[in-house]
């Protein structure tokens, strides 16, 4: 396992529009109001109440660094310097394989960022763990635009479920290492 020593705040990788960095608790009211619009949690696990809960998600999404040496990035918009989504690699306690996960603010919605940060962090996922054969997105059967995106990077239903507490049983859908050499 390589650990990173991107400090919190760091920019970890760039792509065409956006900027994926670790987060801050600078984050918390993006954060907050990311997770609080009505299209995202109609899809997701309630968001967090308050930007104290806010701040508990950062802190944990900052803790799953040095425990795995990686995490979710911040998403951030590089023509307006918002910070305009949450995605990139976790792997909570249980999983059975790295998760790529991807929510984008829903004034961003439909213009592939979910789609590019997808596709550049499996990558940078992939290269840091070569033993790992695929990546994973645990997927509520109903959610339609997720799915696409899984579809669009190459990705299948694997056939295994997780239950969450919360969200209730997800697929697993699976994007194989090979896909990621196809988009050069
Ligand atoms: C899922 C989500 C991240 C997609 O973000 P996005 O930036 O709009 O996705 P992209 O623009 O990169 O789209 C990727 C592909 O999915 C398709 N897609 C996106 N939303 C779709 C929808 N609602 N219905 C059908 N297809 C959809 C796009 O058309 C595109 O495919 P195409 O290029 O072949 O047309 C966004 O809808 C979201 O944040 N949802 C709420 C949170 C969530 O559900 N997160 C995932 C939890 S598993």
């Amino acid at each position: 396992m390589t650990v990173e020593t991107i400090a919190p705040g760091g920019e970890v990788l760039r792509t065409e529009r956006l900027i994926l960095r670790r987060f801050t608790f600078d984050d918390v009211d993006a954060y907050h109001e990311l997770f609080n619009q009505p299209a995202v949690e109609a899809t997701l696990i309630p968001g967090p109440a308050s930007k104290d809960e806010a701040g508990r998600h950062i802190a944990m999404i900052e803790g799953h660094w040095p425990l795995s040496g990686f995490s979710f990035f911040a998403v951030i918009e590089r023509s307006t310097k918002l910070l305009v989504g949450r995605a990139g690699p976790w792997k909570p306690y249980g999983m059975p394989g790295i998760e790529i996960g991807w929510t984008m603010h829903p004034r961003r919605w439909r213009r592939g960022y979910a789609f590019e940060a997808a596709v550049a962090s499996a990558r940078w996922t992939l290269e840091r763990f070569p033993d790992e054969h695929r990546v994973i997105h645990t997927i509520a059967p109903t959610n339609v635009a997720s799915q696409a995106v899984a579809r669009k990077i190459g990705g299948r239903k694997s056939g295994e479920q997780v239950f969450h507490p919360l969200a209730g049983p997800l697929d697993i859908w699976e994007t194989p290492r090979e896909r990621f050499v196809s988009f050069g």
